[in-house]
């Protein structure tokens, strides 16, 4: 190059040469720069490098635009598990327009500093472990036109501040932790086309009315935000809103009167889970474009339009679990789209139409729970895309048409509680028929044979009506799960694979069945074993295997006993115990029945109280659901459980286990758990009491964590697994599980049955790794119980928070936390002494897992109520809050 400037001639050339290749060598150092910054262990930025001869530009990830010269105007780097942090020389890039990290791992507050990119239009960090408040500051994006912070953990009030952002075109802040009231600012964005606040569960504010003056909105998503009050009337004014979701708030009263025929570009409407009332959106249909119509769960009432017929793209309508009434608006069946309808739990009347065959997009029918009359239709049978219909709990009569379940891809027939009669019509097409339920009618005649070859039947359920012949041994070949005849008239033998594999129950009420277990033992045979039959636990077949008996059990030796097993008896039982134990293994399985059931059990299995010869009590928990360990495995794994003896662990006796069982046997505590003794209209220990309680559980936990070898953890900690002795000393109990069921068959099971249990960490929901802090995190749960006095999940109420977000809601509003204190303690010396455990139970329960206590420190600050404790004092203002991660 030195010897090109030589030349006079080629100065400006290369004045402009010098120029260009120092822009870009300085675009290039800006990101390799940005590069330095970033933990990148899958290598996605290897072309990001000098030496790879590959110019800047093409480097992955990187947009340029052409003018002035080539400058980077667009960064793409989502999900590719970066971390680290984003540095403000990005900034460098002078012409950077698009800033895209969504879906990585920044775990950082909301890089502010990014405001001093002059170009930045669009700026992407969704998904990623952003956590801290939206600052004041958040003013200085006032150029941004896209700003999407959605799915991470950012918390605390939206600052009126973020009303400067006029330019926002895009503005997503859903599935956050966001607090408070929601800023009368909106109505700044005019420029506004998609909003975003759903899945923020803290908020608690109004619908800010001044949306409604967004003209150019096109998408508004509030869902699951905990908005509350009146939808305003100004939402008439999104003249241009395509889609909009309100569900799951606690929005009260009417609908704005025209907002149905004001929004002419609807395609979605969703308010479900309210509680609004009134009528039906009239000129809802105006538009033509709807396709998704929700209303369910509200207290909707009066009858629905035929009008609903102009809806002429409607694909799903749900209206279920309303006060509808009227006759059912049977224009629907003339929608040529239509594929869902759920009105169920509603009080329609009239009949359903043949008409109904015109719907040949039709996938899913439920009706359940009205007032129809009139037969089932014969249209029924000839929409061929049907694979639901239920409409049980009506009144529909008449017989069943022969083609009800004609449609090839039919699996779920519920048509139980109606008044139907005549016989049950050969079912030969509905080869994928799951579920077939016509319980509780009039239909007589025989059980057609032919459901015998139905290849994927397995829930039938022909109870309470007036059939009559035998049970055809074809049936066998199904693998029902249900198999419910009871209450007909059947007669004859009932094939002995459908006597021993299902409850006798389902067979009762047919005096004219016989056969072994049965009340009349059919005439030809002799009853093997009486006792088969009559109970319905897999502990029936025990019996017979454990008929050895008697075992007993010096103490402190570990003695392992083998059973031989009959032959033809399913599995080898072995048992193992850790205790003096004078206990047979007839006491234990005859002990285990419906009475001796102690609630409804975990996910893991039941429970059993059980009272030996001696008058002790043990109590028993059948494991089901549990992986298949080798048994020496499985006894070395329940030893290690079993081994440890702390005062607030319950103490492991035995085992005993078969190829499909495993029972755990536990010292038995008087008192129940906490869980029932909180639930209880008479719940009135005094705090001293509560206290013992808490630092109990807390040194269990910090002996599970910490003192015990190997160090475990509980993983399903809550407040019906803390059992209380005569003196009200806690004792864990169902802990490490997880070790005894193995690894996968514990996440399966807890993430199906518990996926949502507020004992949970937030962090369970991302993250596959059990840690400490999600024990501490329910221990900070528990602690709530019994500062509150209430139950941490009230399933029984719709509308009840589960108790972290009613503590936190609460806990922000002036004097909140006094009234968070179980009012049913009134001495105020216990108070200060409750406000402080308050403190601990926030921390414990703060968002971020790396800012809860440890168990240690936990137990040293509830020893020691006097002294100095290790989280900051004073409740109440909100940097408070924030501090502890709510
Ligand atoms: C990406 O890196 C993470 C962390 O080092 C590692 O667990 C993962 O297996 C890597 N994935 C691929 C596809 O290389
Ligand atoms: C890339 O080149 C610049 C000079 O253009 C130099 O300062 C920097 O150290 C180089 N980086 C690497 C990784 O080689
Ligand atoms: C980027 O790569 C493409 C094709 O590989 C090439 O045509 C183009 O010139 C490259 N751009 C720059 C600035 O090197
Ligand atoms: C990110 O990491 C996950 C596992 O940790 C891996 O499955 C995925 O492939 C990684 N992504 C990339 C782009 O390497
Ligand atoms: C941000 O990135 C995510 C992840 O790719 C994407 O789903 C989302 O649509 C992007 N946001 C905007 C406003 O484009
Ligand atoms: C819903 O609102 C009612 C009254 O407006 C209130 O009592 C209730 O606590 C609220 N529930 C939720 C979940 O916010
Ligand atoms: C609907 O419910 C309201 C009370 O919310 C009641 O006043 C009205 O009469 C009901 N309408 C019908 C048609 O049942
Ligand atoms: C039937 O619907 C009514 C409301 O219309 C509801 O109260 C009742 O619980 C429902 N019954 C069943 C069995 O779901
Ligand atoms: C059929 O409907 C009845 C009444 O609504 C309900 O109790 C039952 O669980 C349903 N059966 C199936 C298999 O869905």
């Amino acid at each position: 190059m030195a010897t090109l400037c030589k030349y006079p001639f080629l100065l400006s050339l290369c004045f402009t040469f010098i120029m260009f290749s120092s822009a870009s060598t300085q675009e290039a150092d800006a990101l390799l720069n940005f590069k330095a910054f970033i933990d990148d262990p899958n290598h996605s930025l290897s072309s990001w490098s000098n030496n790879s001869g590959v110019h800047h530009c093409n480097w992955t990830g990187i947009t340029c635009i052409p003018t002035p010269s080539l400058y980077v105007s667009s960064i793409d780097l989502q999900s590719l598990n970066l971390s680290g942090e984003i540095p403000s020389s990005i900034c460098d890039l002078p012409y950077l327009s698009h800033l895209n990290l969504a879906d990585n791992l920044f775990n950082q507050p909301i890089p502010l500093h990014l405001s001093e990119c002059s170009s930045l239009e669009t700026l992407n960090l969704s998904k990623n472990l952003i956590w801290g408040t939206i600052p004041d500051q958040i003013s200085q994006f006032d150029a941004l036109k896209v700003l999407d912070l959605s799915k991470n953990h950012i918390e605390g009030k939206i600052p009126e501040s973020i009303g400067s952002l006029v330019h926002l075109q895009v503005l997503n802040l859903g599935s956050n932790l966001l607090s408070g009231t929601v800023p009368f600012v909106f109505g700044n964005f005019a420029e506004l086309v998609v909003l975003d606040l759903s899945q923020n569960a803290y908020l608690a504010s109004a619908v800010p009315t001044d949306i409604g003056k967004l003209e150019k909105l096109e998408q508004l998503f509030l869902q699951r935000s905990g908005f509350l009050g009146e939808i305003p009337e100004s939402f008439v004014g999104l003249s241009n809103l395509i889609t909009l979701d309100l569900s799951q708030n606690n929005l009260t009263g009417k609908l704005p009167q025209t907002l149905g025929s004001s929004l002419k570009n609807l395609v979605s409407f969703d308010v479900s889970e309210n509680k609004l009332l009134g009528s039906f959106p009239s000129g809802i249909c105006d538009g033509k474009g709807l396709k998704f119509l929700s209303l369910h769960t509200n207290f909707f009432n009066g009858s629905i339009p035929e009008s609903i017929s102009k809806c002429l793209n409607l694909e799903i309508f749900q209206v279920q679990n309303n006060g509808f009434s009227g006759d059912f608006p049977n224009g629907l069946w003339s929608i040529p789209k239509v594929m869902l309808v759920r009105a169920e739990n509603n009080r329609f009347s009239g009949e359903l139409l043949d008409s109904i065959s015109k719907a040949a997009q039709l996938e899913q029918v439920q009706i359940d729970n009205n007032s129809f009359t009139g037969k089932i239709p014969q249209g029924l049978g000839l929409v061929k895309s049907l694979y639901r219909f239920s409409a049980s709990l009506n009144g529909f009569s008449g017989e069943i048409p022969p083609n009800f379940c004609d449609s090839p891809v039919m699996s779920i027939i519920n048509l139980s509680h109606n008044t139907l009669s005549g016989q049950i019509p050969e079912l030969r097409k509905c080869r994928k028929l799951v579920s077939l339920s016509l319980a509780d009618n009039s239909l007589t005649g025989e059980i057609p044979p032919s459901l015998a070859d139905l290849p994927v039947l397995t829930y039938l359920d022909l109870s309470h009506n007036q059939l009559s012949g035998s049970i055809a041994p074809g049936l066998q070949n199904l693998k029902l799960a249900l198999f419910n005849v009871s209450f007909n008239q059947l007669s004859g033998r009932v094939p002995s694979s459908l006597i021993s594999g299902l409850p006798a129950s389902f067979l009762e009420g047919n005096p004219g069945l016989c056969g072994p277990g049965l009340p009349n033992p059919c005439s030809d045979e002799h009853p093997k074993h009486h006792s088969s039959g009559l109970t319905t636990l897999t502990c029936a077949l025990i019996s017979i295997a454990f008929a050895m008996a008697m075992v007993i059990v010096a103490a402190g030796v570990f003695v392992f006993h083998r059973f031989s097993k009959r032959k033809s008896q399913p599995g080898v039982w072995r048992s193992v115990f850790f205790y003096p134990l004078r206990l047979t293994e007839h006491d234990l399985v005859m002990g285990m029945d419906e009475k001796s059931a102690l609630g409804n059990g975990g996910p893991f299995g039941r429970v059993y109280t059980i009272s030996l010869p001696s008058g002790e009590l043990v109590a028993i928990k059948k494991l089901v659901n549990f992986g298949t360990q080798p048994s020496k495995a499985l006894k070395a794994q329940v030893k290690v459980l079993a081994k440890m003896r702390h005062k607030n662990i319950v103490k492991i006796l035995g085992f005993c286990h078969s190829d499909e069982s495993i029972f755990l046997i536990f010292e038995f505590l008087q008192k129940g758990s906490l869980g029932d003794l909180i639930c209880r209209p008479d719940f009135e220990l005094q705090w001293s009491a509560r206290l013992r309680i808490a630092t109990g559980v807390a040194q269990g936990l910090a002996y599970l964590h910490k003192g015990y070898v190997p160090h475990l953890l509980h993983r399903n900690l809550k407040s019906t697994n803390i059992l209380l002795d005569a003196d009200y000393e806690p004792k864990l109990t169902d802990f490490a599980i997880d070790r005894i069921v193995g690894e996968a068959p514990f996440l399966s099971t807890i993430t199906s049955e518990f996926a949502h249990s507020c004992y949970n960490a937030p962090e369970c929901r991302y993250s596959k790794k059990a840690t400490e802090q999600m024990d501490v995190y329910s221990f900070g749960v528990v602690l709530l119980e019994l500062i509150t006095g209430r139950q941490a999940e009230d399933i029984e109420s719709l509308d009840s928070l589960d108790i972290v977000k009613w503590v936190r809601r609460k806990v922000n509003i002036t004097n909140g936390a006094l009234q968070i204190l179980d009012p049913k303690i009134s001495s105020s010396s216990s108070q200060k002494e409750m406000l402080r455990a308050l403190e601990i139970a926030l921390h414990c329960t703060a968002v971020m897992p790396e800012k809860r206590p440890s168990m240690i420190e936990v137990v040293k600050t509830l020893e020691s109520p006097n002294s100095g404790s290790c989280v900051p004092s004073t409740l109440g203002s909100e940097e408070q809050m924030q501090s502890v991660g709510v």
